[in-house]
């Protein structure tokens, strides 16, 4: 028997087999379905997704799933912001129809073994270097994650953020890859006021780290500029890490201009075909990313 919680607005189910059993029950009627894989500790930004896929599909399905296999040991898994109730009512005024929120043991029962790595370091690929080498761990344990979600849920079509570019590259040289056949669809980033990219870890800020953190969004953007028109990307990449730090973010990953396709290096180091900036900069203990298309 199929086991939907409904003390929410929206329908809850925490197993596949009850998932597969709605979506099925859709499919039955002829209706299409778009799905968005969360983390939770949902914003604007996820409700901005969740529409996007309500435009594109009958009936969309949302998963929250603090996915442990993404973290390495040293960062916030524990501490990640978690709040169903609060998800669930965001999720139904945004035209959700269903959360997927199953349990770790479910995602990932005791004997599963199976890993994906998208590209290597002499294969190259999508995962390499930016994020790749800031957070080693992090594009097996989404690319496995997402897989299964994918497959979990069977949808036509799922939506992810361009906050996360370089996730979303990954993502979809994975369903490529695997021949996962629901299309993959990007949304542009959505920012507050003064131009900060919406993230769940932007809870962890202080008001005087949000006032630094604003800055990021214009450093890029000026940065993108430079590189449009034709300065060299070392000095551009030199100039914009300095200008992060004088701003007042403690520490700069990385600041980069890639092929806004691949994420390959400009070989010529001048911009001559679609390019994004990408950059990751600390504040105290949170790590913040952005890009911009150049
Ligand atoms: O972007 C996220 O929130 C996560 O990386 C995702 C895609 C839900 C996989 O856990």
């Amino acid at each position: 028997m199929t086991s939907v919680e409904t003390a929410s607005d929206l329908p809850i189910v925490r197993s596949v087999a009850d998932l597969r059993a709605v979506v099925r029950d859709w499919r039955r009627q002829g209706l299409s379905v778009g799905f968005v894989p969360t983390m939770g500790a949902l914003h604007e930004g996820h409700l901005t997704l969740v529409r996007e896929a309500g435009c594109r599909a009958d009936r969309v399905v949302a998963s929250v799933f603090v996915n442990p296999t993404q973290f390495a040991p040293h960062e916030d898994l524990g501490k990640y912001p978690r709040q169903e109730a609060r998800d669930a009512e965001l999720l139904a005024g945004a035209g959700c129809a269903l959360l997927f929120a199953p349990t770790v043991d479910e995602m990932y029962p005791e004997a599963s073994v199976t890993t994906i790595s998208v590209g290597s370091a002499t294969a190259g690929g999508p995962a390499q270097g930016l994020e790749g080498q800031f957070r080693p761990q992090m594009f097996g344990g989404v690319a496995l994650v997402v897989a299964k979600l994918l497959n979990q849920v069977q949808a036509d079509v799922a939506v992810f953020g361009e906050k996360d570019y370089q996730q979303l590259m990954v993502v979809r040289r994975m369903a490529l890859d695997l021949d996962i056949p629901t299309q993959i669809v990007g949304s542009p980033t959505e920012r507050d006021g003064y131009g900060l990219a919406l993230s769940s870890r932007n809870a962890y800020l202080t008001d005087a780290e949000r006032e630094i953190a604003r800055r990021l969004n214009g450093v890029l953007a000026e940065a993108g500029a430079a590189a449009s028109s034709k300065r060299p990307l070392p000095a551009v990449e030199k100039d914009a890490y300095s200008a992060l730090l004088k701003a007042g973010f403690e520490r700069v990953d990385y600041v980069a201009i890639r092929r806004a396709d691949d994420l390959e290096p400009f070989a010529n180091g001048i911009v001559d075909a679609p390019a994004r900036i990408l950059a990751a900069a600390w504040l105290g203990k949170t790590r913040l990313i952005d890009n911009m298309a150049v």
